[in-house]
Order: C-alpha cells, then structure tokens, then sequence
C-alpha cells in the first residue's frame, strides 16, 4: 500500500480566519476598530516578532495584525494597542507566549507536497532492516505534518509500530495542543485514500459527529514539544534520517534562514535528507546543504 493520496491533497487550511477590516489601517482609532492602532505600534509588533520568532512581518500583515492581536486586548480589557505592547514589554511573561501563537501562521494539511512522503516511504523502505530511526518535524503545526510522517513509517513496516520515532516541534503552543489531541474535523481527511482513512482514523459519533480521531498507535510514536527554530542551540536527540523544515523558513530573512540551517543539519544523520517547502530555495546556503531531490537537501560533506 502506498501513501500516495487518492486525488490531489485537500487544499491546506488555517485555523485561524482573519476578521475583515477597512482599508484605512494606520491612524488612531480607524473607523470600524474597536483599538487604538497607529504606525508606530505596528513598527513595534514587527519588531518584537522578529526578535521572538525570526518572523518577518511585510506591511501588507497590518490588517492581520490587528485582527489577532485585537483579540489579546481584549481578553486582557485593554484599550489601546501601546497600552498592550508597554505591558507586554513591560511584565510580558506567559503574555509573551500568547503574543507568539497569535502571530504564527499554521495553514498545513495531512500528506501536503505528497512527493515527500513517496520519497519518504521509499527511503525507509531502504532503512528496514537498520534499526530504530528518528525523524523530526520541525515546525509541525497542527499536527498533520507528524501525523502524515506516522502513517507513512506504518504503511513502510506493514505494522502500526514500525521501529520509528517522530519529534514534532513548533513555537506555537497552541498549535501543539491540537496536534497532541490529534482531533479534526473529518473535512481534513477527506482528500485520503479510503483504506487510509479506515486504518488511521477513528470517526467520531454523537457529540464527536463531523470529528475524527487519529489512531492512538500513532500518536504513541510522536512526540509533541515546544521548540524556537531562533533559538542558539536546538536541545533534540538525532541523528534524524529525515528532517522536514516546510513552510515556514518563508517567513524568515535569508540571515535567519541561514543559522537554522546551519544549527539544523549537524542532527541530521550522514545519510538524512532535509525536506523543504515548495517555495523555499536555499541557493544562499549552498555551503551548507546541497539539492538532491525535489526540494531535498542532504548536508554538505557527507559524501552520501
Ligand atoms: C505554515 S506552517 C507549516 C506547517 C507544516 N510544516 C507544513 O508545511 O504544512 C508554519 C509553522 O511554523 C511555525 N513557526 C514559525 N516560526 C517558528 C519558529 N521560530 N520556530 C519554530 N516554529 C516556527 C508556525 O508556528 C507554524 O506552525
């Protein structure tokens, strides 16, 4: 059985829908905003991020910005964007986290770029008899990107305990605890092939009805942590035969891009492959990870 899917994957999602807003976004009390939000505290936003994050805001996330964030204040029962940001700046704590998970984009969904997952397939097929193997995904989101490495690790060993073990991080709490809930609404699923469906998820009933469950068997083989691609030194036990960094190195600058590679690919194993985004091109990075694929990478100097 192969994990290829039955029609082209259902098209990716985000769990978040950004709130209409008007046009005018930059003055002092916009007409239609319920928050002061002017120039300077959207300056202040993209820097903060930045520095949090590595993520690079363009002008054009204005809208966006304020459209998350507004939901921040008020939780909190503030009523300006400075008031927010000083105390953010000022005595943030687990603010800081909040602040993080609402400017994150997490638009993913289960077997995305399905040649990955063939070529994965392929390349664990060729590992069955080297022992257990650690896979990572790095900036897993919800969940369908682990969910996805799991089943494909199941459907190469013919059992739903391959000798397989998946790290699944991401800075975004929030979307970690859904990925470790592994519960979705059965639209994201309904792009798989039928015996996919039928081996790996549980459909809900009653007041579950319109949800399904992951198999708990994979769930056993991921597991879900909080972990800052900025951060100086990546604390994960490799080497990792597959790392999938997709999607989301879009939203750093080159610089950025370039000290994750460069902390990343040392946990890759000498034979491990990096699995990037459509849209991500590491030209900039040639003296650190060479092409070997569509949007695979191997680390360079491993002969391999
Ligand atoms: C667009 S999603 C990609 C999900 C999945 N890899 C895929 O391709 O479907 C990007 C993810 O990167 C995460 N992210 C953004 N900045 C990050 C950082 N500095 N460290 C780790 N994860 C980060 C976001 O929280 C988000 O869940």
């Amino acid at each position: 059985m192969s994990v290829s899917t039955r029609s082209p994957a259902p098209a990716a999602t985000t769990r978040r829908t950004p709130a209409p807003l008007p046009a005018d976004d930059g003055a002092p009390g916009s007409a239609g905003r319920d928050f002061e939000f002017d120039d300077r505290d959207f300056r202040r936003v993209v820097d903060l991020i930045r520095q949090r994050a590595g993520i690079a805001l363009a002008d054009g996330k204005r809208d966006m910005v304020y459209g998350r964030l507004s939901r921040r204040l008020r939780a909190l029962g503030l009523r300006s964007f400075k008031d927010y940001l000083d105390q953010l700046e000022r005595d943030g704590g687990d603010e800081w986290q909040a602040f993080t998970n609402a400017l994150t984009t997490n638009l993913t969904s289960f077997f995305r770029e399905p040649h990955h997952f063939e070529r994965l397939q392929e390349e664990l097929a060729k590992r069955r008899h080297d022992g257990p193997l650690k896979i990572w995904s790095c900036a897993a989101s919800t969940g369908e990107e682990p969910y996805s490495i799991a089943i494909t690790a199941c459907e190469a060993y013919g059992t739903l305990t391959p000798p397989v073990t998946i790290l699944a991080t991401d800075v975004d709490t929030q979307v970690l605890a859904t990925g470790e809930r592994g519960v979705y609404p059965v639209e994201r699923i309904a792009g798989l092939d039928d015996t996919l469906k039928r081996r790996y998820f549980q459909r809900g009933s009653g007041p579950n009805e319109g949800k399904c469950r992951v198999h708990p068997a994979l769930r056993q083989l991921i597991d879900f942590r909080p972990l800052n691609l900025l951060t100086a030194r990546y604390d994960v036990a490799g080497p990792f035969t597959a790392v999938f960094c997709r999607n989301v190195m879009i939203y750093f600058d080159k610089p950025t891009q370039r000290g994750i590679l460069a902390r990343l690919v040392p946990h890759l194993a000498d034979d491990g492959m990096l699995y990037t985004g459509h849209s991500e091109n590491y030209l900039h990075a040639a003296d650190i990870i060479q092409p070997c694929g569509r949007t695979l990478y191997r680390r360079v100097g491993t002969g391999a």
